[in-house]
């Protein structure tokens, strides 16, 4: 199996976007072969597919936002901005996990490495039956958590951190990703985190101003990924 992240959530809307378009960004840069999947997602606008998170996410892996680039990327797209499967169930096209992984195996294949982004938080449903927890063990890749610093973000990211082990799904990072409010410095929330999930490093990434591709701005994640294979 060839190399590849999860880019896991404490929950939805909190930098899995940024965090696996900046691993993709970087890892480009320093000269890997890159692919990007964001296999499942829900809210998607096919009239502007280049700001959905696939179209962000093929734009910073270096590659054309097309309609094939996009159908390969994300096979599984709905309109509605709501859990996967109720998405799935409105559309009348309920998800299969197991063709998921499939998916998503087949795009580990060959040299290089893939960047997956999950969709919302670690236990969001992606089928009535399973959640983001059975895709990532069933796949079996390293997870990068992204979190918060918004008050409760601490809980929100080791609730998160401990159903991941719990799950024996390898935790390789934790990101914490500025919130737009926070009660404390960045660093001390990400220190809090630190200091209850001994061994696991924590990386900041503060609040990137306004701009476009601001996940070329992010600090280097490419430690959680490590060394390219020879
Ligand atoms: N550190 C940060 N600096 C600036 N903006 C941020 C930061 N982290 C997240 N955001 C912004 O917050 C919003 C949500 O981030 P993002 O899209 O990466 O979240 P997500 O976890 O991928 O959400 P979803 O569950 O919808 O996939 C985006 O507009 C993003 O640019
Ligand atoms: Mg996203």
């Amino acid at each position: 199996m060839g190399r590849g992240i999860f880019v896991t959530g404490a929950g939805t809307e909190i930098g899995k976007t940024l965090v696996a378009a900046a691993l993709a960004h970087q890892l480009l840069s320093r000269g890997e072969v890159v692919r990007v999947l964001k296999p499942v997602i829900s809210g998607f606008d096919p009239t502007r597919p280049e700001i959905s998170d696939t179209g962000l996410l093929l734009t910073a892996a270096g590659r054309a936002v097309t309609d094939a680039a996009i159908a390969h990327a994300s096979p599984w797209r709905f309109a509605q901005p709501i859990a996967p499967n109720m998405a799935a169930r409105r559309a009348g096209a309920p998800i299969d996990l197991d063709q998921v992984v499939a998916h998503c195996r087949a795009g580990l294949e060959g040299a290089g490495v893939l960047v997956i982004e999950g969709v919302g938080g670690v236990m969001a449903p992606i089928t009535d039956q399973a959640t983001g927890l059975d895709w990532m063990a069933a796949l079996g890749l390293p997870a990068v958590l992204v979190g918060g610093s918004y008050l409760g973000a601490i809980s929100h990211t080791l609730t998160a951190a401990a159903a991941l082990m719990e799950r024996a799904i390898p935790v390789a990072g934790v990101v914490i990703s500025q919130s737009a409010d926070q009660p404390v410095p960045l660093a001390e929330t990400a220190a809090a985190v630190a200091a209850l999930l001994p061994r696991i490093p924590v990386i900041e990434v503060p609040r990137m101003a306004q701009r476009p591709r601001p996940w070329e701005a992010v600090p280097d994640l490419t430690a959680l990924v490590g060394p390219p294979k020879d």
